[in-house]
């Protein structure tokens, strides 16, 4: 891998492989110095043009662990404000010595034109662009999985809720779970918030939230991203929330140790109810704790170690 832009088109070895690195990286990642020698020397930026808090976070802390020097580039006091292009903003934090960079843009694409237009040396991750991708939270919730649920993705039933249309996070974990031989994928949301390309083939589609969420392993639902929402299609919240709310009510209808996902942030009471969030089914936490042994295992692959 050169740079890691998408998992559309990643083989399962390649996925398999991140992952178990990543299982491996979970004791340094949250303390210790034992791997503060693998990137010493080596300076990683935050390139975000698009708000963040685990995503930003999590690279931070992973390049610390890994002991990299770490800048964070913050678009609303740069000079990006002055009308620099993010390709100068790019070259020009190359041109200090910065080879590695984690890149957040609200446009679809951009990560991805900014790569092509990177130095020889330079390795880009997706942050998240636009409603396309966000490669590092499909692998996130791809060992979250595995840790409650095994390596056998096969025997599986995943339902992904809620407003896949404009969901980068979505686009990311179905195209990992197809990789992986996920048993069976549900998405279950309000027609005018699904997606009317391919994105989801070989998936049962459905807007009946019981149906969709009968049986299954585990539920994920997803934020309802207004700031991506054209005029008139927003929800009333109110009835979003009945209609598609994960609560623990709706939730009997899975099986009994199913665990809930949502990549947040959180809308309490609009996508989810709060007491599910926050009660022992839900592995949103663990999510974010798996950030940051996901992004060190990718940092390591892309440079090489
Ligand atoms: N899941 C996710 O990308 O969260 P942030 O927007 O806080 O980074």
């Amino acid at each position: 891998l050169r740079h890691l832009l998408t998992l559309d088109g990643l083989p399962a070895p390649v996925l398999v492989r991140l992952l178990e690195r990543a299982e491996a990286l979970v004791p340094h990642a949250h303390g210790g110095s034992g791997m503060r020698a693998a990137l010493a020397g080596q300076a990683f930026c935050t390139l975000f043009f698009e708000a963040s808090t685990r995503t930003r976070s999590s690279f931070q802390l992973a390049a610390q662990r890994l002991g990299m020097d770490v800048l964070n580039f913050d678009a609303s006091t740069s000079s990006t404000r002055k009308g620099e292009t993010a390709l100068d903003t790019l070259r020009t934090i190359e041109a200090m010595g910065v080879h590695c960079f984690v890149v957040r843009h609200h446009e679809d694409g951009a990560v991805a034109a900014l790569a092509a237009g990177a130095a020889g040396q330079t390795v880009l991750i997706n942050g998240g662009d636009g409603r396309s991708a966000h490669p590092t939270q499909g692998l996130l919730d791809m060992l979250t999985i595995r840790q409650h649920k095994g390596t056998d993705f096969s025997r599986l039933k995943v339902a992904i809720v809620g407003d896949v249309r404009h969901s980068r996070v979505a686009r990311s974990d179905l195209h990992a779970l197809r990789a992986l031989g996920c048993g069976e994928i549900r998405v279950c949301g309000p027609a005018n918030l699904l997606p009317q390309d391919d994105t989801l083939r070989g998936c049962t589609v459905t807007d009946d939230l019981d149906a969709a969420l009968d049986g299954v392993d585990v539920a994920m639902t997803l934020r309802l991203q207004r700031e991506r929402m054209e005029d008139g299609l927003v929800p009333s919240l109110e009835a979003y929330y009945r209609d598609y709310g994960l609560t623990g009510a709706r939730l009997a209808r899975a099986k009994p140790d199913a665990i809930v996902m949502h990549p947040g942030p959180m809308n309490r009471g609009v996508e989810i109810e709060a007491a599910l969030a926050d009660g022992p089914r839900s592995a949103i936490l663990r999510q974010v704790a798996n950030g940051v042994a996901v992004r060190m295992a990718v940092m390591l692959e892309l440079l090489g170690r």
